[in-house]
């Protein structure tokens, strides 16, 4: 089994991490945020403690996957790993640094792979020296849950890194779709005009937020309305994914960002993870009826 590196403890790099240690590698879990590895820590805690609660899980294997991930705030102490797959903030210049450090530090036929939504791949590899051995491996949140992930090749990759990295995925229960390397992938660009159009009808005031998610899981069967899961993603990430899709595609109007999510990002009402977003988590908060 190899071992496995997962760059970047927030919600997709801990949850990746669950997912790694689930299908039996050690993983070595690290972030450059202490705090964010000691939440990460609790809240698998609390997820694997509610998996033995209800039955799915025995105390033991709830043990042995907690056993077989090391938080580490070092790049240095990720051990001997197969495949990284790095989970960082949204930022090209910030993940090409980290994988430009990566490649002095693991095995040669290591694969290191990016779970951005949005940032070409290309780029990212093009800061490494063997840009033959990068991809995109793009999960959805929350990873333990959901069973779709995208593989993206960039320009460079390799077929052998690219059929390796497929049927490691696979091999963890994972439906695997190979995207071509454009912004946005497959669902995040479909999913583009789900929020865009919510925010725009918003904004025109023609309902409000509790109104439309309302229509959209009652009427229109969708699981989550787009404030809801806005809300869930990270009014931070889902705006910069937008902007980013929307530079990519040379300022077509279909992608323009929202204002309003501009504004909530740069207050930080982030959504569930920072107790406010479209919607107020904090305990005892009274939110709208639709
Ligand atoms: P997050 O904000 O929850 O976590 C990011 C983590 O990276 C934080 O713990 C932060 O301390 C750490 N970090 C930032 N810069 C770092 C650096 N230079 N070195 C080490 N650690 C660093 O973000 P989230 O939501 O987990 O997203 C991470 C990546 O996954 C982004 O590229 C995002 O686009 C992508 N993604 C996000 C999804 C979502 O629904 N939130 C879904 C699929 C992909």
């Amino acid at each position: 089994m190899t071992n496995i590196g997962v760059i970047g403890s927030g919600a997709m790099g801990s949850g990746i991490a669950q997912v790694a240690a689930t299908a039996g590698h050690t993983v070595f879990l690290y972030d450059n945020n202490p705090s964010a590895l000691e939440r990460a820590k609790s809240s698998l805690g609390k997820i694997m403690a509610r998996l033995v609660e209800k039955g799915r899980l025995t105390p033991k294997a709830s043990q042995e996957i907690q056993g077989r991930i090391h938080y580490t705030d070092s790049l240095y102490q990720i051990e001997a790993p197969g495949l990284v797959i790095e989970a960082i903030v949204e930022d090209l210049m910030v993940k090409r640094n980290v994988f430009e450090q990566l490649e002095s530090i693991v095995p040669h036929d290591c694969i290191l792979a990016t779970n951005t939504s949005s940032l070409s791949v290309a780029a990212i590899a093009a800061a490494c020296k063997t840009p033959e051995r990068v991809l995109g491996i793009h999960f959805f949140n929350p990873a333990p849950l959901m069973k779709l992930v995208e593989i993206i090749p960039a320009v460079q990759t390799g077929e052998h890194e690219l059929h390796k990295a497929k049927a490691l995925i696979d091999s963890w229960g994972k439906t695997t779709v190979v995207a071509k390397d454009t912004p946005g992938f497959i669902v995040n660009r479909v999913a583009r005009p789900f929020y865009g159009e919510a925010l725009r009808i918003l904004d025109e005031g023609l309902a409000d937020a509790a109104t439309i998610d309302w229509a959209m899981t009652t009427l229109g069967k969708f699981k989550m309305g787009p404030f809801t899961l806005m809300d869930y993603i990270g009014n931070d990430i889902n705006y910069t994914v937008t902007e980013t899709v929307f530079q990519s595609f040379y300022y077509d109007p279909r992608y323009k960002p929202s204002f309003t999510q501009k504004r909530l990002s740069e207050a930080g009402y982030l959504g569930r993870k920072t107790g406010r977003g479209y919607y107020d988590y904090r305990e005892g908060a009274a939110n709208p009826e639709p």
